[in-house]
């Protein structure tokens, strides 16, 4: 394959469905390859890790919004995505995120552990012989995890996947009209459900993630606008499950596929976290993030100029020979693995610390509870380039 044809396959169904081919050769071409005019792909695995930390790089925020797309407000599914602290640069970004981050504690994490186990415990009681995993496993599981942390019904759960999966397309390279309709009307929905819930916690505050952030929002020096809370609610919610059905949907179909490590972790689940790092490099659920460059760069002999757009291919340097050898092998006793899959810098995932329990507390237990787990026929992927991951799974528990 030739570097063009690569760089169009990423834009293609089938070059969608398997994209690593075409990273290794765009990676090959150059660390730093021309994407289109003023657009670069950074695909090593030294360069993405660096450019991510560097404090020179921004991402696009509403003031850049404001001039390539004067009227993006009106489309609520992507002013939810702009408005929260994914868009945002500092100083704004660093006084958003230091609230979240308050809220969204190591401890009030590790106390998901229990919740997790339980809801996946139910999931694996409830799973009949013959299942799709994705609607029987990988989604309900994370919505039922991030709701419970925000404090949302049971009852009201089942309402979130398809407003989210609609919404998040607003995060691909490229969409239609009608796509970028349905993420407008999601937006909307979803901005309507946390408007009334931010009300109901601001009369009666409870134990949850939603009422410790409208008290955040609500101190006196006002840590977060009304509207930043409510774009990062409903961050939190679209972020912390489409990303962790694809975890644990792409890593079960990786287990099967490796019924050796699938084995090897059945017994001895302290294997869990490589083999969640091992997963997560192996195939990211989240494949590229962006940023622009405040003033000119040298990447390693290329000339990049202020204002160029960077894509970094998480998903290439996580597959990159220089850091990883023999990269395309599914390997859990690779020494020292750390994929870029949760990104770097300020805008780290601010969940990688709940999807990694997640995942870590599953797979062990599916494969107890479920020793005949086996594919039960071809599994289809979503047509995806950014979140990538699969709509359905089919297997057999029997
Ligand atoms: C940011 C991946 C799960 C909340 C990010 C970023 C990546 C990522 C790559 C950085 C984007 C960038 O730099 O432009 C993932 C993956 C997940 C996952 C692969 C699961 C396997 C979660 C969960 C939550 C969450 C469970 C919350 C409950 C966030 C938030 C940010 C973020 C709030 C924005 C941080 C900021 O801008 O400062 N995630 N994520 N993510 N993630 Fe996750």
């Amino acid at each position: 394959m030739d570097y063009e044809t690569a760089v169009g396959s990423l834009f293609q169904p089938e070059g969608r469905e398997d994209p690593y081919p075409a990273y290794d050769v765009i990676r090959a071409h150059a660390p730093a390859a021309p994407a289109m005019e003023n657009q670069w792909f950074i695909s090593s695995h030294a360069l993405v890790s660096r450019l991510l930390r560097d404090p020179g790089l921004r991402v696009a925020d509403k003031s850049d919004y404001d001039q390539f797309w004067p009227a993006w407000r009106e489309n609520r599914g992507v002013a939810s995505v702009v408005l929260s602290m994914l868009q945002t640069n500092p100083p704004d970004h660093s006084r958003v995120r230091r609230a979240a981050a308050s809220t969204f504690t190591a401890r009030r994490v590790a106390a998901m552990r229990e919740v997790i186990a339980a809801q996946a415990g139910e999931l694996i009681d409830e799973m009949p012989a013959e299942a799709d995993f994705m609607s029987a496993f990988a989604y309900p599981l994370p919505i039922g995890v991030i709701c419970a942390l925000l404090g949302i019904p049971e009852g009201e759960r089942r309402w979130f996947r398809q407003r989210a999966a609609d919404l998040t397309v607003v995060l691909e390279p490229i969409s239609t009209e009608e796509e970028m309709g349905r993420a407008d009307k999601a937006g909307r929905e979803l901005e309507a459900y946390f408007t009334g819930l931010i009300a109901d916690r601001r009369h009666t505050p409870r134990e949850d993630l939603t009422s410790a952030l409208v008290e955040a929002s609500d101190a006196d020096d006002a840590v977060l606008t009304g509207e930043e809370l409510l774009a990062n609610l409903v961050l939190l919610l679209v972020a912390g499950f489409e990303t962790t059905t694809n975890l644990l949907g792409t890593g079960l179909k990786i287990l099967m596929d490796h019924p050796e490590q699938a084995d090897r972790l059945r017994t001895d689940p302290s294997l869990a976290p490589n083999v969640v790092e091992e997963i997560l490099r192996y195939d990211s659920p989240v494949q590229l993030t962006s940023r622009f460059a405040t003033a000119p760069l040298d990447l390693d002999g290329v000339e990049v100029a202020a204002g160029a757009m960077m894509t970094m291919l998480l998903g290439a340097a996580n597959r990159d020979p220089a850091r990883y050898p023999d990269p395309h092998r599914f390997d859990p006793d690779r020494p020292n693995i750390q994929p870029v899959s949760f990104g770097g810098g300020a805008h780290y995932c601010l969940g990688a610390p709940l999807a990694r329990l997640e995942a870590q507390v599953a797979f062990p237990l599916l494969l107890n509870r479920l020793p005949g787990l086996a594919p039960a026929g071809n599994p289809v992927r979503r047509d995806r380039l950014t979140l990538r991951g699969y709509s359905s799974l089919p297997i057999t528990t029997s």
